[in-house]
């Protein structure tokens, strides 16, 4: 793996292990910062030996934001041409499951990333917000759109409107958190759990996804189709074959991602 000047990318068996790096800026999310984490994430999704990739920051902040310096004086025209902040769009995209792992701050562009993933396990520590508007901007990488169909519009809109930040209970309360762990034991819980995802069938793990997913983009009777379809060619894997053997005959099971 090449050498990252904002991140830092370790492996750990099955799973990957990235690591935001700007602690002076609290991980503000520059471009150079997008571009590596983006590329990396893509490049360690098609290693098929990558079976989860965990996401995190510093105890102090998952990431503060979109970098203010780096967007003040850009133009209109400019942010069109470039299209700013299409790349984390490809993030969204990824087929192995993520898990981001948040301690401290994660605002504006930091609660959009972690919103990017999967699950998202929280430190006690950690913070939510979407705090553009306090800056005469709004969300940019997705967070008035994701925010709102994981807590709702009540929640979103006080938030987006008023800048406040919402505590891990708070944010666990409302469905942004999948789990809230004590800041000490993130690291382990979340690789814990990368690892027990990693463990399983990979095509059956990357379908949950998908099906999970496809419920944000479809009708109810369109999603439960879906999901009846891939349901059915599950069929075909022999890492059903193996999963179902190993539950009758009382053993664990060794998938194959066949
Ligand atoms: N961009 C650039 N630099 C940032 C940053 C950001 N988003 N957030 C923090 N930093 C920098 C600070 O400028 C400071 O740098 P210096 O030491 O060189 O002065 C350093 O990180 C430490 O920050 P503070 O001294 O402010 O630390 P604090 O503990 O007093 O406050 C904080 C922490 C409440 C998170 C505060 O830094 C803050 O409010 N940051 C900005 C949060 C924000 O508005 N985020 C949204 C950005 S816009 C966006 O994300 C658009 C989008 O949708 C994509």
């Amino acid at each position: 793996m090449s050498a990252y000047e904002t991140i830092l990318v370790e492996r750990r068996g099955r799973v990957a292990l990235l690591t935001l790096n700007r602690p002076k800026a609290l991980n503000a999310l520059n471009a150079r910062l997008m571009e590596e984490l983006v590329g990396a994430a893509e490049e360690l999704d098609r290693d098929p030996d990558t079976g989860c990739l965990v996401i995190t920051g510093s105890e102090r902040a998952f990431a503060a934001g979109a970098d203010i310096t780096e967007m003040a004086p850009r133009t209109s025209v400019e942010m069109y041409l470039r299209d700013w902040f299409s790349a984390w769009d490809r993030l969204g995209r990824l087929r192995t499951p993520t898990i981001a792992a948040v301690a401290g701050h994660a605002l504006g562009g930091g609660c959009e990333l972690a919103m990017l993933c999967d699950l998202l396990i929280a430190a006690d520590t950690a913070r939510f917000g979407q705090p553009e508007v306090k800056l005469g901007v709004i969300p940019g990488i997705g967070g008035s759109q994701r925010l709102t169909r994981a807590v709702g519009k009540a929640k979103a809109m006080d938030l987006c409107l008023t800048g406040r930040t919402m505590d891990a209970t708070e944010a666990e309360r409302a469905g942004l958190v999948s789990r809230i762990v004590p800041a000490a034991d993130l690291l382990t819980e979340a690789l814990a759990a990368a690892e027990a995802i990693a463990r399983l069938s990979a095509p059956a793990a990357m379908m949950a996804k998908e099906a999970v997913n496809t419920a944000f983009e479809t009708t109810l009777a369109e999603g439960v189709h879906f999901e009846r379809r891939l349901f059915h060619s599950v069929f075909a894997f022999a890492d059903q074959k193996e999963g179902m053997a190993a539950f009758v005959e009382k053993r664990e099971p060794e998938f194959r991602n066949e």
